[in-house]
């Protein structure tokens, strides 16, 4: 049986552990680290992202200060709105909820997030400092991911470890931090040839492809540490066997329910250890965006130590 690297426990007790922080800070600086995420339009996905930060920010005593513009927003008013969060003093981190409506062009309002704000870690300037090793904000999902592998103690330095996706917003910024903690990372895409053969090499296999239970128990390693970032939402057949589909005219109760990248059930016997869905790198992502925010804040108040 493999060890469950458990997310959503770990990332309760890095909270916790920032309270007493936080309200000592407020005290003397007058003010908690405050976190904006925009969101733009009714994503239902989205909506339940943003809200699930906004908690996770009231149970740390971070001020929320997120701003819900409507889908029809122009570029130049959502632009407008960045400009405002990066001049306004309240404001430590900025998230802009992806993905944005079809007629927004995501990239270049993200390059307009000031680099010292840039809780999620992808404006330019902090990827540029990830690539050079430099300190700076880090891609919150990776970051994730490292702290758990910590926490855990899993060793990294000299292991082979496989990435499997290339995305920035993963799999990309994942292959430098594990780079820069010693490991030999290999990055694997939907081009990559003999997959399992390279995903059976790894000693850490991180999973980012947004297919679930992709990984199947062939292509992992006897005793690897399994890392799963796949968030999928599938019909639920065991409390709906109709598997979401409409029946005698009818639509269904369409429930359903989160898998990751991995079949967990074939690939949990075989690992080392492992993460769930949910439970997993999911919880782990948004205390990263909180601790981000909270550094974010430490240096613009010049709080020497945040530990
Ligand atoms: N837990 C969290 O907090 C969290 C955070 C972010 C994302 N996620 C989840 O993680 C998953 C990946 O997200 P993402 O944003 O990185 O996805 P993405 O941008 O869609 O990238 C997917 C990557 O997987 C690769 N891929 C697709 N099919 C493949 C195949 N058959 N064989 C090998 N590689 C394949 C793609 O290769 P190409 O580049 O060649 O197309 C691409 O690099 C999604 O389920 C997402 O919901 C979770």
């Amino acid at each position: 049986m493999a060890q469950l690297l458990d997310g959503k426990a770990l990332a309760k007790q890095i909270q916790t552990d920032r309270l007493a922080s936080i309200q000592t800070w407020q005290a003397n600086h007058g003010r908690p680290p405050g976190l904006a995420v925009l969101m733009v339009g009714d994503h239902p996905a989205s909506m339940a992202y943003v809200r699930n930060k906004e908690k996770a920010c009231e149970r740390m005593g971070i001020a929320s200060l997120g701003k819900h513009l409507p889908a029809d927003s122009s570029q130049q008013a959502i632009a407008d709105e960045i400009l405002a969060l990066n001049q306004n003093p309240q404001v430590d981190g900025i998230l802009v909820q992806l993905p944005l409506p079809d007629h927004l062009d995501a990239t270049a309002l993200l390059n307009l997030i000031d680099p010292e704000k840039d809780a999620d870690g992808l404006h330019p300037i902090n990827l540029g400092r990830l690539v050079r090793g430099e300190p700076g904000l880090r891609s919150c999902t990776p970051a994730g991911i490292m702290r758990l592998l910590d926490a855990y103690h899993i060793p990294l330095a000299g292991k082979r470890a496989v990435v499997l996706g290339r995305s920035i917003l993963v799999g990309k910024p994942m292959a430098l931090l594990l780079l820069a903690a010693n490991a030999t990372p290999t990055l694997a895409h939907s081009k990559t040839q003999n997959l399992a053969e390279v995903t059976r090499s790894a000693d850490i296999l991180v999973a980012a492809v947004g297919i679930p239970n992709f990984v199947s128990q062939a292509m992992v390693k006897p005793g690897a540490t399994v890392i799963d970032v796949g968030i999928n939402r599938v019909p639920d057949l065991v409390n709906d066997p109709s598997g979401g589909k409409p029946s005698s005219g009818k639509p269904s109760g369409g429930k359903t329910r989160l898998v990751g990248d991995v079949d967990f059930a074939a690939v949990e016997p075989i690992a080392a250890a492992i993460t769930p869905v949910p439970g997993g790198i999911g919880p782990m992502t948004v205390t990263m965006l909180l601790e981000n925010t909270i550094a974010s804040y430490c240096d613009r108040l010049q709080i020497k130590s945040i530990a």
